[in-house]
């Protein structure tokens, strides 16, 4: 018996929500096949399109699967997994995340879903800290239950699907140099002003607020980081220019992806998102930097 999963690409963080509020995008993402076996435990068959380590213990889906199939607790269950990897490692859309997320939501179906949902985001986290030193669960939530995700509680876990607006698109430019996201963790200052909290907390309501209301003025308002941002963005080639151009071509507003070095941008419906796209472009053909750029409803 074998299943097939479309395991999609995230944002994660989406401005003022770092660490809590993820979304996933509904046209880009990996495959992978995964079957049962007679020989326990997980194995790795095959990875298709990137250099990822084949030693289940060394990759975030082998040790996702792994944490499910310890709870599981049949010690003579074996799963196989074949991966095609369509998002690129390092990327800043939750490569690693979409590679933990279909491997358990797979491996579940396997099981005759025998794990809930929040039991699944509790094993692809298992992945994102094999990944980069933290379980955070902004890209991995996103990639299990579609659309916008909350993060309320790391401990104890307590994660929400938020209403998705129906006309809500996605720009994502992918510049193709590294940030470790271990790096850009490090960075980070781990003490924040009071003012800054309380713009951030506000940003992170009105946010939640305009996408239950589908009121993309309140939802574009409320795309700011006045924590994060300010610090990563100096790692991220003509991010000020992106920002301010991609609004005057019609985006909502956005921020960095994740952390980095992607950039996205919300906007309203399909024609807003591709005119942002080519201003995207605009912005990246002269730097002489490689950069890929993804359109999707979310
Ligand atoms: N919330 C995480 C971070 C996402 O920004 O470090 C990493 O993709």
């Amino acid at each position: 018996r074998s299943v097939k999963v479309f395991s999609p690409a995230t944002v994660a963080n989406v401005a003022c929500g770092f660490d809590v509020i993820g979304l996933a995008l509904e046209g880009v993402g990996d495959e992978m096949e995964l079957r049962l076996s007679d020989q326990p435990g997980v194995r790795i068959t095959s990875i298709e399109g990137a250099e990822l380590p084949l030693e289940a213990s060394q990759n975030v889906a082998g040790v996702a699967l792994a944490a499910l199939l310890q709870e599981y607790g049949k010690p003579g269950t074996g799963i196989e997994i074949a991966i095609k990897k369509h998002i690129h490692p390092g990327s800043g859309i939750g490569s690693s995340a979409a590679s933990a997320a279909g491997a358990v939501v797979g491996g579940n179906i396997l099981l005759d879903n025998y794990f809930s949902t929040d039991a699944l985001v509790r094993f692809a986290m298992e992945g994102e800290r094999l990944a980069c030193g933290t379980p955070h669960a902004d890209n991995v939530a996103p990639a299990i239950l579609g659309g916008f995700t909350l993060v309320r509680s790391y401990q104890p876990l307590d994660v929400i699907k938020l209403h998705t607006p129906q006309d809500l698109w996605v720009t994502v430019i992918h510049p193709q140099i590294e940030v470790k996201t271990s790096d850009a963790r490090g960075i980070l200052k781990q003490q924040v002003l009071l003012k800054d909290a309380i713009r951030q907390w506000g940003n992170v309501g009105a946010l939640v607020s305009g996408l239950y209301t589908e009121d993309y003025n309140l939802i574009s308002r409320a795309l700011e980081d006045v924590i994060v941002e300010p610090i990563r963005s100096i790692l991220i080639p003509a991010f000020h220019d992106l920002k301010i151009r991609c609004k005057e071509a019609g985006a909502l507003g956005g921020g960095i992806s994740g952390s980095g070095p992607s950039v996205f941008m919300l906007s309203k419906g399909e024609n807003n998102a591709r005119s942002v796209a080519a201003m995207m472009e605009n912005i990246y053909a002269p730097l002489g930097v490689d950069y890929r750029i993804y359109v999707s409803r979310i």
